[in-house]
């Protein structure tokens, strides 16, 4: 948090930003489905894969900001087992610039102390960028700060059946199958539950993101398409974030309850 208000200019929007946010009450994983490329480039009469391409610069900020606000982990959703069906030139594209991000990214992710790890089906991606993501993973390995964490040939319940799947490998009786059980099968087993899902570009889907991960995650849908969301944004959708009253299935207490649980005591 001190990082982000160091590196921000005092007056400006972004610090005025940062300096209402609650220190206290940070989310500890942010997921992010990020929305709009397409769009973005649309507007523009440009091709799609420009849209893609700004979208990178995006990243780049949000992984930033992130890692100065001390956030725990980051799930970006960049490539979903659906988007296979996308135009192979465009499916290409996104694969260079993955490719591209992880290779010029590599020693700045280093000096910010970001951890890189992938969750998805990463063996049906193509070789040269598993072979990139393991370089950028191996390296980042040790590193104690933010863990970005990129879903790639991923959908939740792709996931969900790879769970099962191990579960019903290892010989567990059925009978002994809990939730945590389901947990500890999960491509997230090591990362904190989202606290936070943003969306942008105003859709509100989930897209087969994160499934069982987000029982409990607040929703906030930006209507910022991805290659314009920036720092400002992700602060605005903290805000937003720490205005929410969190229950996880519960009741807050009336001040009625309260008092009467004071007259028991
Ligand atoms: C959705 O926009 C975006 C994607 C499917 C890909 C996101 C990828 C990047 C931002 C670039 C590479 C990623 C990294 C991590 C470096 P859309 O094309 O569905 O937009 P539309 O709904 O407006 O068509």
């Amino acid at each position: 948090m001190n990082a982000l208000l160091r590196a921000l200019k005092p007056g400006t929007e972004e610090w005025i930003l940062a300096t209402a946010l609650n220190p206290t009450r940070m989310p500890r994983h942010i997921a992010v489905i990020m929305d709009g490329n397409g769009r973005w480039a649309g507007h523009r009469h440009l091709p799609r894969i420009a849209g893609h391409k700004s979208g990178v610069d995006s990243v780049r900020e949000i992984v930033e900001s992130c890692a100065r606000l001390n956030i725990e982990a980051l799930t970006l959703y960049a490539f979903s087992t659906e988007n296979w069906k996308r135009p192979g030139l465009e499916v290409e594209a996104l694969f260079r610039l993955l490719r591209l991000y992880l290779r010029s990214e590599l020693s700045t992710l280093r000096e910010n102390n970001v951890r890189l790890t992938a969750i998805g089906r990463i063996d049906g991606l193509p070789p040269s960028v598993q072979t990139e993501l393991a370089h950028v993973m191996d390296l980042t390995a040790a590193n104690t700060g933010l863990r970005l964490n990129l879903a790639l040939n991923y959908s939740g319940r792709a996931e969900l059946v790879d769970a099962v799947r191990a579960i019903a490998a290892s010989g567990v009786p059925a009978s002994e199958i809990n939730e945590e059980t389901i947990e500890r099968h999960l491509y997230t087993r090591d990362l904190p539950q989202p606290d936070l899902l943003i969306r942008t570009s105003g859709e509100m889907r989930i897209s087969n993101f994160l499934l069982w991960q987000i029982a409990y995650t607040e929703l906030v849908v930006s209507p910022t398409l991805w290659p314009d969301f920036r720092c400002r944004h992700l602060l605005e959708a903290l805000l937003e974030f720490q205005r929410r009253e969190r229950r996880f299935g519960g009741v807050e207490p009336t001040l009625d309850e309260a008092s009467a649980g004071l007259a028991l005591r």
